[in-house]
């Protein structure tokens, strides 16, 4: 097992968010990436948003996987999987599963920003899995992609970037990131990406709003963040909960509403923020995909949609690209 990390610094993330929240928070329009949602508070209410009744995207995911894994690595005859955030790895093992089952099982290369991570998936999947390689990679994916080690001859790759986490991209740096992840790719390797699909807005609405409040306590939480790590004083009390789909972008938004006017002391950076009442900082866009946007997509990224798997109702898609020809 080898694990690298690419990541500098003690946590990585510093000198990345005091550069977003400068950006971001002194605009007209507020705006914070998602990314910074996830320290361990919030992972774990990331974990219970999972849980929520109206949250159907990872279940979803997960039902799909377990009907079509074996369809997936047959199609794909795959003998190593890249997972680009790879978490706990939770619904990786369906796919191992199943590759094993075929009995082409080589190497899984795990891709995170926690260290603990992917250690630790590391050292679970090795005692799990016979014959089984792992090489860990610790590094941002917008980052170190190119960290990735390059295939062993013979080896036919899946890079899975599941969860719809392409959705928080912008159309823009969605096909970027798509055309890096292609240059991984040689001919025979494919993509696997989990989307999020369009469907009725309420229902999208729904699961970025559950009723327990879950969801609600994970955007806030993305204040908190910026409470600790750069010593600001925001009032979490003083922000509600927003989330609509935006029908024209085909995407939903959460943002922050102030409640009043305040002013918001980011200390470390010697910033004083503005809210004035009801004004909004949007903090995630998360993109809902149709068949016809997938393939404009691949195609503007040098990939071809080769297969695709959805679940009877058309919640969520995972689709299998590849570099054409
Ligand atoms: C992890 C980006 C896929 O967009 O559905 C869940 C994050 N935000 N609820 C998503 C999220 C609010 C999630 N992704």
């Amino acid at each position: 097992m080898v694990v690298e990390s690419f990541l500098d610094g003690t946590s990585g993330g510093e000198r990345a968010l005091a550069d977003d929240v400068l950006d971001g928070l002194t605009r007209p329009f507020k705006e914070l990436p998602p990314k910074h949602f996830y320290d361990a508070h919030g992972a774990v209410l990331f974990d219970r948003i999972c849980e929520q009744p109206e949250y159907y995207p990872t279940r979803t995911e997960r039902a799909i996987l377990q009907a079509d894994a074996d369809a997936i690595v047959a199609e794909t005859g795959a003998t190593e999987l890249v997972e680009l955030g790879s978490g706990t790895a939770a619904k990786t093992r369906v796919l191992l599963d199943a590759m094993e089952r075929a009995g082409t099982l080589r190497r899984y290369v795990p891709f995170d920003v926690t260290e603990s991570m992917v250690r630790d998936v590391a050292a679970a999947l090795l005692d799990e899995y016979a014959d089984l390689s792992v090489h860990g990679i610790v590094g941002d994916f917008e980052r170190h992609l190119d960290r990735v080690p390059a295939p062993t001859p013979g080896d036919r790759r899946v890079v899975a970037f599941l969860g719809g986490t392409i959705g928080n991209f912008t159309p823009g740096s969605r096909r970027r990131f798509l055309r890096r992840i292609a240059a991984m790719l040689a001919p025979g390797d494919h993509l696997l990406l989990g989307t999020d699909l369009v469907k009725d807005p309420a229902v999208i609405e729904a699961a970025y709003d559950d009723a327990a409040g879950v969801t609600a306590a994970f955007n806030r939480n993305v204040l908190r963040v910026l409470n600790r790590e750069l010593d600001a004083d925001f009032d979490l009390d003083a922000f509600e909960h927003v989330a609509f789909y935006d029908r024209e972008h085909e995407w939903i938004e959460m943002r922050l509403r102030s409640v009043r006017q305040q002013t918001v002391a980011v200390r470390a950076l010697g910033l004083e923020v503005e809210f004035a009442p009801r004004e909004e900082l949007r903090t995630e866009i998360s993109a809902k995909f149709t068949r016809e946007r997938l393939i404009a997509d691949l195609a503007a990224s040098g990939l071809e949609l080769a297969e695709q798997y959805t679940d009877p109702d058309g919640l969520f898609a995972l689709t299998l690209a590849r570099r054409p020809g």
